[in-house]
């Protein structure tokens, strides 16, 4: 992602009016009923694919390699459930409403955006109303400087499955991580399991959010990819090796110690694992392998990227050690994507006391209760900052998004809309759209065709002309230069397939004089 970047507070409301206009995302019901609740998103044809294709991502690069199980649970989940998580007990944030207009807000977050920084999320009712009245923090809806006492507002969706009552006895999960608990055991045993053992789910989750905003940032539905590495803490043998390839590569840590300075640390994997700060090997070697994946795979700037240690305050209630990657952006600052937390055997613990059924596992002849650690990633924020980051605009308005995450992988167009030259795009298209994600278009003016797919980063337009005709080659045009070159229909896929994995356009055909 790196090349010209515009700088500006604007660029949030470009990229979002991009995203609307173009079909990546819009809130939902909006168009046909004003009054439909915020915090809930479609994902329109274009942004379906970014999203496929970060799962696909996802999927190949760390759910096939590790080895995890990939399961689906219901959304709808009985209060049991959520007793045994903790959820109905914790699962708090703090809400303070404005006397005078009535608007309800979360208090962290009007003190944060006040103050300009992070990490609020622990203080006490008291305090933050305290904080309110001497920062003047006034209602950002009305003006008002006149604020209700804190109080603690549950985020569970709660309702009730059955005819027989109407008192809630289900509610909708806040994290795809309890089914994966409560599933385990069976996973477990039908997989003839041995420790450590991956369970993955992709899933929508649901959280009542008080004030859900800027755009996919903050919904009320939304969605998360996690891995649940159920492990045991006394043997890491499994770990030793796999991290010893990576010993050397350095973690972009932002430790407590430095919160107030923001002074991130590069620390390599051996020395964080060997101080003790990244606790053991599997830890260790998980921090390294999302940082690399945000990194390599999805192209997220390694300076963009860094580790947030949370402190004991700030952790979820189920975790004894936690880390937010987070990432940066001008417009809105360090925004949280992957929550890494080490949650030990609370959630399996709570399950066996609630459901009186004992999850330990026999595992290399012994009995261990396992030790889970989990990395969630929040689907739709990586999405918004891919677009956020990607968007350029220079004599032109367009994405620089990763070859491998852009909605279309390249596009087809006749130079003019002749029939012979249609007949002959459309025969390319053919052959390419069988591996390929291709769009089609022969209407307009060609340099407006090329505009429209650099908007919503299309890394390659494939251009049908009259010497198509005599010798079956097209052009072949580089979203990021510009440039073109011209190569033979035969040779297509195959050239077009190492562009997509990152060849130079230069390398792949005849420099066409432009
Ligand atoms: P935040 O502190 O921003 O409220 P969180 O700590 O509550 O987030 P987690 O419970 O750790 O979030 O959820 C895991 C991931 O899900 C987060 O890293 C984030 O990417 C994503 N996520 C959390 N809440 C939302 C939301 N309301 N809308 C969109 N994505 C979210
Ligand atoms: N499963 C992590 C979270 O959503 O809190």
């Amino acid at each position: 992602m790196a090349g010209t970047r515009v700088s500006t507070h604007e660029v949030f409301q470009n990229v979002m009016e991009i995203a609307q206009r173009r079909g990546f995302f819009w809130p939902a019901a909006r168009d046909l009923y004003s009054e439909a609740p915020a915090g809930f998103w479609i994902y329109g044809p274009l942004g379906i694919k970014i999203k496929n294709k970060i799962v696909e991502a996802w999927r190949n690069w760390i759910l096939k390699p590790e080895g995890a199980y990939e399961i689906e649970t219901p959304s709808l989940l009985p209060l049991t459930i959520f007793r045994a998580s903790g959820h109905l007990e914790h699962f708090f944030d703090k809400l303070v409403e404005c006397n005078q207009c009535h608007t309800r807000w979360r208090a962290d977050e009007l003190l944060e955006d006040k103050l300009n920084l992070r990490g609020l999320e622990a203080v006490s009712e008291q305090e933050l109303k305290r904080l309110l009245i001497e920062h003047e923090v006034r209602c950002p809806r009305c003006g008002a400087f006149n604020w209700s006492d804190v109080k603690r507002f549950n985020l569970m969706f709660l309702t009730a499955a059955g005819a027989e009552t109407e008192e809630p006895n289900m509610g909708l999960r806040p994290e795809t991580t309890q089914g994966s608990a409560v599933e385990f055991r069976r996973c477990y045993m039908v997989m003839r399991g041995k420790l450590p053992f991956l369970i993955a789910q992709l899933g929508h989750v649901f959280r009542n959010e008080i004030s859900p905003r800027r755009g996919l940032i903050r919904m009320r539905e939304f969605q998360q990819l996690e891995v649940h590495v159920f492990f045991d803490p006394e043997d890491m043998s499994p770990y030793n090796k796999k991290l010893e390839p990576y010993l050397d590569y350095k973690l972009r840590f932002l430790k407590l110690d430095d919160a107030n300075t923001g002074k991130i640390r590069e620390i390599p994997a051996r020395e964080a694992l060997e101080s003790g700060y990244t606790i053991n090997e599997l830890i260790t070697y998980w921090l390294v392998l999302y940082q690399r994946f945000f990194n390599e795979i999805l192209g997220f700037p390694l300076n963009r990227l860094r580790y947030r240690e949370l402190g004991p305050d700030e952790r979820a209630h189920y975790a004894s050690a936690h880390w937010d990657l987070e990432v940066y952006s001008e417009e809105i600052g360090w925004v949280e994507l992957v929550n890494n937390a080490y949650r030990t055997d609370y959630d399996l613990k709570g399950h066996s006391r609630e459901s009186g059924v004992d999850l330990a596992v026999q595992t290399d002849g012994k009995k261990v209760l396992p030790h889970l650690y989990e990395p969630s990633i929040g689907l739709d924020r990586t999405i918004f900052f891919e677009l956020l980051l990607s968007y350029r605009k220079d004599e032109r308005v367009w994405m620089q998004l990763p070859r491998n995450v852009a909605p279309f992988d390249a596009a087809v167009f006749p130079l003019l809309s002749k029939e012979e030259l249609i007949n002959k795009a459309k025969e390319v298209e053919r052959i390419l759209s069988r591996d390929f994600d291709v769009f089609y278009d022969d209407k307009g003016s060609i340099g407006r065709r090329y505009r429209r797919m650099d908007e919503i980063g299309t890394p390659a337009c494939i251009t049908i002309d009259y010497q198509t005709l005599e010798d079956e080659t097209v052009t072949l045009r580089d979203r990021d230069s510009m440039l073109q070159v011209r190569v033979e229909i035969e040779k297509l896929p195959k050239i077009l397939s190492e562009f997509l994995s990152g060849a130079k356009l230069e390398g792949l055909g005849e420099p066409i004089n432009q």
